[in-house]
């Protein structure tokens, strides 16, 4: 088949989160099933940057009409990567820019302008390129693509084949503005209702998105359900459930050729299940990398990497910051977005500076230091779609410490001494009294050496490749191209 992807993130090019490890390891799978992949992304000062000769352009200039003026938009060939096609579209007024959607984790206040006009570039420029068999969307910043398609393009018979999939990675961000986007974006006004793309009297483009694409996906079978409460659907839960029948939970893989602690260029020494005595040298190497010196052996490390978002659950450990001092244990963590979060783990490392270490930044070797280089991650996110970090930790043998939440729930199994079995450490309850329980837990099996080594086994032993969840991808494409012939 042929499959484009739009998303505003990608490995190796744009990331912020894990959206950008999926749309850069999904289509190189595909690729390897015998699909023909594109993406589209937009040209960011960042990927530009990226370049050394400006890429080659493919199309000069596309007409984007909005409603009192036009923008004039270029299509840049990315090149072939494993099999891949990636195009941008560049619209430096728009994109060529220091951050992917605003300044300090902020939004771009012309936000609707920028994605509007990068769902209908690509629609363009598939004109010309070549019309997909599927348009496969991701998030609110590709959700107009669906929309643009069934309203705007409805009568286009070029493009009536395509068939659309939305992947949700987060129903937490939406893309919502002024009514008035409606007419900026040249849609009619019967589009602005509840049932379509309204909601709170506001634009939604993620709303759009679900109800225009042929089907829907999320990132977990767990958060798939959970996105149908009123607890974590964010206000979509109605119009998620009735689609229910269109929305499949497809947990995310991992791309091991960048995350295993056997191959893994950014490590100072590489170890495997066979052989895990290069852990140590990556221990000692990421303790310095935190100005870390002299943590006794029996010490362990808990490691964070993380987007500062009040997604991740960082309150709840807030609360217990100073419990966890007193415990034999050390912390480094690594993260950036909200200043809110920032100052918080600012302050705890200030307060306690032989036990805790911040570094406030996006740092791609510092997060596999900390991968193999800790000894438990820690993730207590109050939701989470589906969470790659948990995933890695597995791989490298570094004992996640979880909550019980969508893809956490799916991939982590409890930790039972007697039996031998499971692969971390899991709480329910969203508070900081049963976090610290399973922190304390957690350190009292890292004594036991004999159990620790059997528990870090169990999760090098787990498989979450691409290869399963790449073939559920091509039969929902299958069927989503059937529904639309
Ligand atoms: P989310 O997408 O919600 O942020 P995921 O667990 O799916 O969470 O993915 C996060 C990805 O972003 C991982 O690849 C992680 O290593 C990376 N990441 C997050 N914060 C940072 C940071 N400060 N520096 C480097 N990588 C980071
Ligand atoms: C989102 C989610 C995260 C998921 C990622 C990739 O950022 O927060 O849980 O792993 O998308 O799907």
């Amino acid at each position: 088949m042929q499959i484009a992807f739009a998303a505003s993130e990608c490995t190796p090019f744009a990331k912020t989160g894990g959206l950008a490890d999926v749309v850069g390891a999904l289509p190189r799978e595909l690729v390897k099933l015998g699909h023909e992949l594109s993406v589209y992304l937009p040209f960011y000062a960042r990927i530009r940057k990226q370049f050394e000769d400006e890429p080659k352009v493919l199309i000069r200039s596309l007409t984007i009409p909005f409603q009192s003026y036009s923008r004039f938009v270029g299509v840049l060939d990315g090149g072939l990567l494993d099999g891949v096609q990636y195009y941008f579209i560049d619209c430096p007024e728009l994109f060529d820019r220091k951050e992917l959607y605003g300044p300090s984790g902020g939004e771009y206040a012309d936000n609707a302008e920028r994605f509007g006009l990068f769902c209908r570039a690509v629609i363009e420029a598939s004109k010309q390129i070549g019309v997909p068999q599927i348009f496969h969307v991701h998030d609110w910043q590709a959700a107009l693509i669906p929309v643009y398609l069934r309203n705007t393009y409805a009568a286009d018979p070029a493009l009536s084949g395509a068939a659309t999939v939305l992947t949700i990675h987060n129903a937490a961000y939406q893309g919502t503005f002024p009514p008035r986007t409606t007419e900026d974006l040249l849609f009619p006004w019967e589009i602005f209702t509840m049932e379509k793309v309204e909601q709170y009297d506001r634009f939604n483009f993620l709303k759009g998105g679900v109800v225009f694409s042929d089907l829907l996906t999320t990132v977990s079978r767990k958060y798939a359900e959970e996105i149908q409460t009123a607890d974590f659907g964010e206000h979509l839960e109605g119009i998620l459930h009735k689609r229910a029948k269109d929305l499949r939970g497809i947990l995310n893989g991992v791309d091991y050729t960048q995350w295993n602690p056997a191959t893994d260029g950014n490590l100072a020494a590489h170890y495997s299940p066979e052989n895990l005595d290069g852990k140590a040298a990556c221990r000692a190497d990421l303790l310095h990398a935190f100005g870390l010196e002299n943590v006794a052996e029996t010490t362990p490390v808990i490691g964070i990497v993380s987007r500062f978002a009040t997604q991740k659950g960082f309150d709840i450990v807030a609360q217990i910051t100073e419990q966890i001092a007193t415990r034999d244990v050390v912390v480094v963590a690594l993260g950036t977005h909200d200043p809110y979060y920032e100052n918080l783990f600012r302050e705890w490392a200030f307060r306690y500076p032989d036990k805790v270490a911040v570094q406030i930044r996006y740092d791609e070797v510092l997060a596999h230091k900390i991968e193999a280089g800790a000894d438990m991650f820690l993730m207590p996110s109050r939701y989470e779609p589906s969470g790659l970090n948990q995933m890695y930790s597995l791989k490298y043998g570094t004992v996640p410490i979880v909550r019980a939440t969508g893809g956490l729930d799916d991939t982590i199994e409890e930790w039972d001494e007697k039996k031998g079995t499971g692969t971390g450490f899991k709480f329910a309850g969203y508070g900081a009294k049963d976090l610290l329980a399973e922190i304390d837990r957690a350190l009292e099996a890292f004594n036991d050496k004999t159990g620790w080594r059997r528990l870090m086994l169990n999760c090098m032993a787990q498989d979450y490749s691409w290869a399963e969840p790449a073939k559920e991808y091509v039969r929902l494409y299958e069927e989503a191209a059937q529904r639309r012939a």
